[in-house]
């Protein structure tokens, strides 16, 4: 492509083409015809049957902000801000910069896979007169006795995750929806979280997460058979404006690395029950093999511990209890006393909390052998309503 054409086109629509044509990102400054790398070429679709961020691999980069309707906002409000929420999803996960007073961070990078996801916690129902509209999914969270929640930064009327392969495209989607928010919503809480940048590894792996052990292996994979029945609300399930939504449940879980890294790795592999250096379970193979729950050693001792975090875990311990966990690590810096203020932005989607987040940590919370090692500080659930269509912005079943 010449550089001309290239900025005969970008001139239009502030857009440049790739090689292969597509749209990929704002006019650069020197307009020469190289492609951006495939990292920055990524891009989900904003459009579709289930909104973008909840089966989308890990991002290198991601942010989760809940806001609250401020005082006098109500039904009218919040649909103009989805409104103008969805406009502003859409373009950035092309590409192209916001409708108005565009921040120009992202401007030399492609979409790198942004995406963002849009979602109702309980508390909205009430302020925006739509409480016949709540679904008993949302019913509060139980308390479980390991909790050291802080309110403030937990629940919230709105929640908004964005993720993308690159920070500052992803900062740059973070500022447009806090603009976005005008005078119709406040920040209530927000959390920057990350994971390993793609390339990084000579193969696709599954992430580690900041104990270092491989996390995600026995996650739902969209190609089994039971996997949207796990994950999302039936095309006819209740209530209507739900349809193909899913529910996320988002948890800041510091680890107290401290301890944990005074472990032994036979020790840490124990409280997992997976090998650290390919997270095989203990009972042997590679990462993908089955997990022996019976097999014993010479001694008669089960080799996965009774107590290990991936057996208590597991679906068929739980009377099926599943959900798709795509956390985030998070690293706010270092405690005055010296503590790393650093853990998992546990971010997990169900078809319903109560047959997936709920059963699995309400065992955890009786005692498996990683709840010593972390400290639940915030909590959120949110009912993420399904794709918005063409013509459509999120959540416009629930508010028109
Ligand atoms: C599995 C780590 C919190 C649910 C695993 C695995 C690791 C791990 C290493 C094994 C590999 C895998 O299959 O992904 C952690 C860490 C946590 C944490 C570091 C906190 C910082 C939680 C919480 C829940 C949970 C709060 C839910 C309440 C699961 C499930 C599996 C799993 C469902 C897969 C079980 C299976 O299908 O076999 N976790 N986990 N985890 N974890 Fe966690």
């Amino acid at each position: 492509i010449s550089r001309r054409r290239l900025l005969g086109t970008a001139g239009a629509t502030g857009l440049v083409l790739g090689a292969a044509g597509g749209a990929v990102g704002y006019a650069a400054a020197p307009a020469e015809a190289t492609p951006l790398s495939s990292v920055g070429e990524g891009r989900a679709m904003f459009h579709g049957k289930h909104q973008p961020g909840i089966t989308e691999g890990l991002p290198a980069r991601g942010h989760l902000i809940a806001f609250d309707l401020a005082p006098g906002a109500g039904r009218k409000e919040a649909a103009a801000l989805l409104r103008r929420w969805s406009d502003t999803a859409r373009r950035l996960m092309a590409g192209e910069p916001s409708a108005d007073g565009d921040t120009g961070v992202a401007q030399d990078a492609g979409p790198s896979s942004l995406t963002l996801t849009f979602g109702f916690g309980h508390s909205f129902f009430a302020r925006t007169g739509l409480e016949k509209q709540r679904p008993a999914a949302l019913d509060p969270l139980p308390d479980f006795s390991s909790d050291h929640l802080d309110k403030a930064r937990s629940d919230g009327d709105l929640w908004v995750q964005i993720g993308a392969h690159d920070a500052l495209v992803a900062f740059h989607a973070l500022r447009a929806v806090q603009k976005d928010a005008g005078s119709a919503a406040r920040v209530r809480w927000q959390m920057n979280g990350f994971n390993r940048s793609p390339g990084t590894t000579t193969r696709p792996m599954t992430a580690r997460n900041l104990m270092g052990q491989i996390d995600g292996t026995r996650n739902p994979k969209s190609s089994e058979s039971d996997f949207d029945q796990r994950i999302f609300v039936p095309a006819n399930g209740a209530p209507a404006w739900m349809a193909n939504g899913s529910y996320v449940v988002v948890r800041r879980i510091r680890m107290l690395l401290d301890d944990w890294e005074k472990l032994a790795v036979k020790e840490q592999e124990a409280v997992v029950g997976r090998r650290k250096s390919d997270g095989a379970p203990l009972s042997g193979g590679t990462e993908t093999s089955e997990m022996d729950l019976e097999k014993t050693d010479s001694a008669g001792n089960l080799v996965v511990p009774i107590n290990a975090h991936a057996r208590i875990t597991r679906p068929d311990q739980n009377g099926g209890a599943a959900m798709l966990r795509r956390p985030l690590s998070y690293h706010d810096g270092i405690d005055p006393d010296g503590v790393p203020d650093a853990g998992l932005l546990f971010v997990c989607w169900q078809a319903d909390p109560l047959r997936g987040f709920v059963p699995v940590q309400r065992k955890l919370d009786r005692g498996d052998a990683l709840t010593p090692f972390l400290r639940h500080e915030a909590s959120g659930l949110y009912a993420v309503p399904g794709g918005a269509a063409e013509n459509e912005y999120v959540g416009q079943r629930l508010l028109e």
